[in-house]
């Protein structure tokens, strides 16, 4: 974090300082919640979470060298402290003020329903190419790690691309408030977390809060491929840029020629106003493509031309793990690790990626898990994603849990498919199971709600590589 005295970050928060000899001492190092990776010079912000409460190691974070620690209440040990009604809260406002005084950093704002951490990922490799870049660590996208991304900026920062989630109405604007963007990006609009906002409309109107808080000289970067985020176009002050995949001819950021190869590497054509240049990406599945164009709009506003972005992206590889992560065993079998998150979308991607890598001939397997949080439509997903499956002409599909047993209605009912249906109850029967079934050559596909345990999976079967 930039420096600041306790006194500025107290009337920044709202706080009041509690134990502290002298409000002028500054705070020079990052702000962290958790108080093992406290260093010298640092803040420790103490939250209540599922298993511990951080107030408890306030004292341990002192002695670690935190300056302070900001806390919800008084702390029965005399460690300084600023104390505030809401420690989340209070690490918002702390994020903004500390942006308000960096007029030299640029803000891009993702958004979307798959793919936010891909396309953070891909953008972030580029923007270094042009400056010091902040960018979340993994999916830091919500009121906490949004702030906390923010706080690592400092005088040096140029660009800050950030990851913007929404669970409810008004999550993106305040997360807009917090950091406000002057571009930003809508992905689509899927069925995650269709539970919570009832319809895809619903799920439209809360990610429209992001162009709906950009500024009129900035930059909407809007998928023209999804009617929904399209529309956004009439609800934003900033200039529209477009993309596509190829649907949308007139769009202003295009892939043109896009070929998979056999692990489902795409290459195409990048086309964008200021000029054309291939691209390879090294990331698994046709669905990195949109975010891939999505990358490139969002660097182009940050002044970069396109050899430099199309360069850039062939050269960007996977930062965050357990997406379609593929590693080859030794013995032959590949392993296709997708199981940090599913949702409708990002499991029929996944999918159509394992058709593609098996079309030459490779035999398929799906491991899946359930999906959660989509409300009424759990039953007509899992469904889905059997019937993709089975489709796909997977020789066995198998179900991991009993909520995940809907996968297996949804292929028997494809008469044609002549694959195993296998419903197993765990994570560790599934890699048992797997361990006789699994031929060199096979391709296992491994994907669910990060709920369910799945990486358990991915991981079991790759450490068969060393026995
Ligand atoms: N454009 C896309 N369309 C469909 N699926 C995608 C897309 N991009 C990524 N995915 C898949 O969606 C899953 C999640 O990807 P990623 O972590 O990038 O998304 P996210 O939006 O950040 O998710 P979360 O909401 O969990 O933060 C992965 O399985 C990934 O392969
Ligand atoms: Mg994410």
């Amino acid at each position: 974090m930039i420096r600041l005295t306790l006194a500025e970050i107290a009337a920044a928060t709202g706080g009041v300082v509690d134990a502290v000899p002298d409000p002028e001492t500054a705070v020079t190092g990052p702000v962290v919640i958790d108080s093992r990776r406290v260093t010298p010079g640092g803040l420790f912000a103490a939250l209540p979470g599922e298993h511990v409460d951080g107030h408890d190691y306030a004292g341990a974070a002192v002695a670690a060298g935190a300056v302070a620690v900001l806390a919800a209440r008084p702390l029965p040990e005399p460690v300084p402290a600023i104390v505030v009604p809401d420690v989340t809260a209070a690490l918002a406002a702390l994020a903004s003020a500390v942006l308000r005084r960096l007029p030299g950093v640029t803000v891009a704002g993702i958004t979307g329903s798959s793919g936010k951490t891909s396309t953070k990922d891909l953008t972030a490799q580029l923007a270094e190419r042009l400056g010091p870049t902040v960018a979340p660590e993994g999916s830091f996208n919500n009121d906490l790690g949004l702030p906390l991304t923010v706080l690592r900026a400092d005088e040096s920062t140029r660009y800050l691309v950030l990851e913007l989630s929404a669970r409810g109405p008004g999550h993106i604007t305040a997360l807009c408030e917090v950091a406000p963007p002057l571009i930003g990006a809508v992905l689509n609009v899927g069925r995650a977390h269709a539970g919570e906002f009832g319809s895809l409309d619903g799920v439209a109107k809360a990610k429209a809060e992001l162009p709906e808080a950009l500024p009129s000289d900035g930059a909407a970067i809007l998928n023209a491929d999804d009617p929904r985020v399209l529309a956004m176009a009439a609800r934003t002050a900033a200039r529209v840029v477009t993309f596509s995949t190829g649907k949308a001819t007139a769009a202003d950021v295009k892939a043109a020629d896009i070929r998979l190869d056999d692990l489902g590497r795409a290459s195409f054509r990048l086309l964008m106003p200021s000029g054309i240049a291939p691209v390879t990406l090294n990331l698994h599945g046709a669905h990195h493509v949109p975010n891939a164009l999505a990358a490139a709009a969002i660097a182009a506003e940050f002044g970069m031309d396109t050899p430099a972005i199309a360069d850039a992206l062939s050269l960007a590889t996977a930062r965050s793990k357990w997406r379609m992560e593929v590693r080859e065993r030794p013995d032959g079998v590949l392993v296709v690790n997708d199981a940090y998150n599913a949702n409708p979308d990002s499991m029929r991607a996944a999918i159509e990626a394992l058709a593609h890598i098996t079309s030459g001939g490779r035999r398929g397997i799906a491991v899946l898990g359930y999906m959660a949080e989509l409300g009424d439509i759990t039953r007509e997903s899992h469904e889905e994603a059997g019937r993709l499956a089975a489709r796909a002409g997977v020789a066995a599909l198998i179900a991991v849990g009993e909520e995940a047993r809907q996968v297996l209605d949804g292929a028997r009912a494809e008469g044609a498919w002549r694959g195993a249906a296998i419903a197993v109850p765990d994570a560790r029967t599934a890699v048992d199971l797997l361990g006789n079934l699994l031929r060199p050559g096979d391709v296992v596909l491994v994907k669910a709600s990060r709920a369910a345990g799945l990486t358990e999976v991915a991981a079991g079967l790759l450490s068969e590589v060393s026995r």
